[in-house]
């Protein structure tokens, strides 16, 4: 359908500039929520390197819920506090995980997940859902992936 994907390797502030900006192109003018969710994922899917999941949990009742993603099945339900994703959104700030067997409650969703970034998606101070992103790489995220990412959670807040 839309192939927005980068022909070449990028570097990573390059990358999630055109990432972004296929991400506001993709979701300019449609207002349902779970659209572009499956949108925003599956551009990740197509641009960034090294994932084995990525996606959404959204803020439900106060826990967080399995919401649009790329990879295998996950959990569905993660409490507030519980987890990386529950950190995330719990504290209101990013979670750079360079290796998940060290981080203390880390949920196993996918075995095959060895770091992990976790952005909390923030609507008028409300903490509305997290953009979570697994590899099976340790060490794969930075701070210039937090950054980059963070133009995408933005575009996100406002489209879901
Ligand atoms: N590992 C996450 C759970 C979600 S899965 O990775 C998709 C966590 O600890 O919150």
């Amino acid at each position: 359908m839309y192939d927005f994907a980068p022909a070449a390797a990028l570097p990573k502030a390059e990358l999630y500039d055109a990432l972004a900006s296929a991400a506001g192109a993709l979701v300019e003018g449609e207002r349902d929520g779970v659209a572009n969710m499956a949108n925003i994922a599956a551009l990740i899917w197509q641009f960034v390197p090294d994932l084995n999941w990525a996606g959404f949990y959204r803020t439900v009742d106060g826990e967080l819920v399995l919401g649009p993603f790329m990879g295998k099945p996950a959990c569905i339900r993660i409490p507030f506090g519980q987890g990386v994703c529950g950190t995330a959104a719990a504290s209101g700030e990013t979670q750079v995980v360079a290796d998940v067997h060290a981080f203390p409650g880390h949920i196993a969703c996918d075995a095959d997940s060895r770091s992990e970034i976790v952005l909390p998606i923030i609507r008028d101070g409300v903490v509305i859902a997290v953009l979570d992103l697994d590899s099976p790489l340790p060490g794969r995220f930075n701070d210039e992936d937090a950054q980059g990412l963070q133009k995408l959670a933005a575009i996100a807040a406002r489209a879901i």
